[in-house]
């Protein structure tokens, strides 16, 4: 959820600080870039250079910097546009209360007002304040602007006295934060299938039939579905592909009957499912038990049909978004169409043969999305998640409309 995001981080002056340091240690590790601000007070408690030697940023105090005699500006505008998370934590009561009045004297307020993004903040007092009805109507107040409020825990204060108070714990404050972002995401809540990759229909134990798939457009897919917020069931053939992602359950088959039995095994708890796999048509109908040896002339292997797994999801389909793909080289829309139709989908990808870098194999892809109401969108050469974020949208769109 935090990787690749920019954190800004507030420090104010509570004891709590030194809670922070483990704060931007989760952070980086979740993979985020973090800039921590800190007010003046706050470097009494926790020292801006640990924040700046874990953050592996400057740690900003004030709105002037003083360097090698020369002065430059700390620009709050431009770092509250740099963020896309703002975290004040600790919280003290007299930042929260200037932060509900607009007060910007110092170079963390300043950059809480500038700031676009969703703000977080984490209250850290004692309990008196807490309960302070003063501190209830600035609290009240932040979160009827919108920033989000990470409730303070109850345990031991530093004053020795017991109550609610204490700054949540670095971890809980990620977990909230994680938990939050996750219930705003299009497939929350949401459950895809999704196939990918070739299969491998065995001759003998060791000779197979197969193709070219690299299973790039279907773990393009999977791992888009999951950054949006789904979880994610992906049935692949054998492919060199990887994906670790907690979302994203990886199911490893073979042949297409595999992948037939994994999918029908799942089809029934998801809402999305999607084939992006290239299928065989046919499996020898006789497997060798033994390596095949090689005799004069000529060798027939007899073939019979495989299973086609979307027609048969079509046939079972009830609430799910059924998403087909289809590779063609003549009367591209109309095959399309009509497989659309065959198989009872809502969607189908068709990929041309006919346009440059589209279909198996390689870093690109050209598709037109068909929906079963003939809706036609046709999208320019992109690189497969550009392609996969495509196909995402166009799906959450009519799942929500
Ligand atoms: O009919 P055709 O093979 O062109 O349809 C392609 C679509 O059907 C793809 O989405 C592919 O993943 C799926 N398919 C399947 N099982 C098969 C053959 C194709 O799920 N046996």
């Amino acid at each position: 959820m935090l990787s690749g995001k920019n954190i800004l981080l507030g420090v104010t002056g509570g004891i709590a600080a030194y809670k922070t340091t483990f704060l931007v240690r989760l952070l980086i590790k979740a993979g985020s870039q973090v800039k921590v601000v800190m007010t003046q007070s706050a470097g009494s408690f926790v020292s801006p250079l640990t924040l700046s030697t874990l953050s592996k940023n400057p740690v900003l105090l004030d709105f002037v910097n003083e360097e090698d005699g020369s002065l430059s500006w700390n620009n709050h505008v431009e770092l509250g546009l740099w963020a896309d998370l703002m975290i004040i934590a600790p919280a003290t009561a007299n930042t929260l209360s200037k932060m509900s009045q607009g007060i910007c004297d110092n170079l963390l307020l300043a950059t809480y007002l500038s700031a676009k993004c969703p703000v977080y903040f984490a209250p850290a007092m004692d309990l008196d304040m807490y309960q302070h009805p003063s501190t209830k109507i600035s609290l009240d107040k932040l979160v009827s602007y919108g920033n989000t409020m990470i409730p303070a825990e109850s345990g031991e204060l530093a004053s020795g006295l017991h109550g609610e108070g204490r700054m949540a714990e670095p971890e809980n404050i990620l977990a909230f934060i994680q938990n939050d972002l996750v219930q705003d995401l299009p497939l929350h809540g949401k459950k895809v299938l999704i196939t990918a990759g070739p299969t491998q229909e065995a001759i003998d134990p060791v000779r197979f039939l197969g193709n070219r798939s690299s299973g790039t457009m279907g773990f393009e897919l999977a791992k888009r579905a999951a950054d949006l917020g789904a979880k994610v069931i992906l049935v692949s053939g054998p492919t060199n592909l990887n994906l670790e992602h907690d979302a994203v359950d990886v199911i490893r088959i073979t042949s297409a009957q595999e992948m037939f039995d994994a999918c029908h095994q799942h089809f029934s708890e998801v809402d999305v499912a999607i084939a992006a796999a290239a299928v065989a048509d046919y499996r020898p109908k006789h497997i060798a038990k033994e390596k095949m040896k090689k005799k004069d002339g000529d060798l027939h292997i007899e073939l019979e049909r495989n299973p086609d797994i979307l027609f048969s999801l079509g046939e079972k389909k009830h609430k799910q978004f059924l998403v087909g793909f289809a590779l063609e080289t003549q009367n591209e829309l109309e095959n399309a169409k009509g497989k659309l139709e065959r198989k009872n989908l809502d969607a189908i990808v068709l990929n041309s043969l006919k346009d440059e870098g589209a279909g198996f194999g390689g870093s690109t892809n050209k598709i037109t999305f068909i929906d079963k109401n003939s809706q036609i969108k046709t999208f320019a050469l992109k690189t497969k998640p550009e392609v996969a974020s495509d196909i995402w949208e166009e799906i959450i769109s009519r799942i929500h409309a």
